[in-house]
């Protein structure tokens, strides 16, 4: 069977076509990149704006290029959030009106979700219990996977994730938007231990992370404190080469540790790392290490799947519509918030079970 799949929750305009549940015949990724970038964010009201003009057209390069027509295709994934509502909306108003005019099932997915999905068909050996930590610049967060499907909350962040404070962090020093990239790039002419930024949270019985305070050490260095202020423009290129070097090993090894602390914790058998932060090669290799250290296999998207795109939520759909048929009848809304994350309850947080947790329904 093919799916067809669509992603507008946050910049990005995709569409796929998906066959099966992993073989994707095509992904079709339109950024909104040039419009966001002289703003140095996401603008939720050009954003919407822009998926409204091109996704017609994403949808038929997605088609053209698999070399399929619309009425080949037997399902349409599409992500019904988290995400920036009105983005959702022209997503999932478009995906139904197609679904309805076409008399095709339709299925609404978690774009979290889809995010882990990606891993899972970049690669049939992951084995479970595994720890799944998604990391992309709206998300932070840990939890098990008893199975693919089955999770428990572990911990997130508790302010800004982890995507979010490169971004900000390039653009302390200097690089233009989208910064994550600019930043690794930056950080391989330098030393990560030349600065000392802090590791937020390191306590061993916490799943949560926090990046709000590394942030704010970085803005701190590059422009000292009010008795002593810096100028930024005299920072030679070494030192914001060490400062961006410094700032990775910072943010990651929370991720890093944590993760390994909750696979020696639940006997997890692998850890999957996805989410856009997940392209970073520094990142990637620390996995590795510490992997390796305990005995852990950590897997990862192919890295033209870890940002956001729409072969993950067609592969995503697929493979839920064949377990969960009742959830392609076409019955859901768009949502903004994390939360219809369904199979995932509040596993460590009191304070989060005792309020009815996170845990909240659709
Ligand atoms: O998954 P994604 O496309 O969108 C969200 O769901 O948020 O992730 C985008 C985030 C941005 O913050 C971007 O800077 C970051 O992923 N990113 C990276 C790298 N590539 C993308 N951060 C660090 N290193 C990279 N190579
Ligand atoms: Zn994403």
């Amino acid at each position: 069977m093919l799916t067809l799949g669509i992603e507008t929750s946050c910049d990005e305009t995709s569409a796929a076509v998906v066959e099966g549940e992993r073989r994707i015949l095509s992904n079709i990724v339109a950024s909104q990149f040039d419009l966001h970038a002289r703003y140095g964010g996401v603008v939720p009201e050009l954003a919407c704006r822009r998926h409204v003009e091109v996704i017609s057209q994403t949808v038929e390069s997605a088609l053209d290029e698999a070399g399929v027509a619309l009425d080949d295709v037997g399902l349409i994934s599409v992500v019904k959030g988290p995400g920036l509502i009105g983005a959702l909306l022209v997503g999932v108003s478009f995906a139904k009106a197609l679904a309805r005019s076409r008399g095709v099932p339709i299925i609404g997915v978690n774009h979290v979700e889809a995010h882990v999905y990606s891993a899972v068909m970049s690669s049939d050996t992951i084995e479970f219990p595994a720890i799944g930590l998604v990391v992309s610049g709206g998300h932070t967060m840990l939890f098990l996977m008893e199975d693919f499907g089955v999770y428990r909350w572990l911990g997130g962040t508790v302010d800004d994730a982890v995507g979010e404070a490169g971004d900000k962090v390039a653009t302390l020093l200097g690089l233009p938007y989208l910064g994550g990239p600019l930043v690794e790039k930056l950080a391989g002419g330098g030393n990560a231990r030349a600065i000392d930024f802090p590791r937020a949270m390191m306590r061993r019985r916490s799943y949560d992370f926090s990046y709000a305070g590394l942030k704010t050490a970085v803005l701190y260095h590059v422009k000292g404190y009010a008795g002593s202020p810096r100028d930024p423009s005299l920072i030679d290129d070494a030192e914001r080469a060490d400062i961006a070097a410094g700032y990775q090993v910072a943010a990651f090894e929370p991720l890093v540790r944590k993760t390994m602390w909750a696979a020696e914790e639940f006997a997890a058998q692998s850890a999957v790392v996805c989410g856009g932060v997940s392209r970073n090669e520094t990142l990637r290799a620390m996995f590795a290490d510490a992997g390796a250290d305990c005995g852990v296999p950590v897997y990862f998207p192919a890295k033209e799947l870890c940002t956001d795109n729409a072969a993950m939520v067609a592969g995503l759909g697929a493979w839920r519509a064949v377990r969960f048929p009742d959830e392609s009848s076409g019955d859901f809304d768009a949502f903004p918030n994390f939360g219809a994350f369904d199979a995932l309850e509040d596993y460590r947080d009191p304070r989060a079970r005792r309020r009815g947790g996170r845990r909240r329904k659709e």
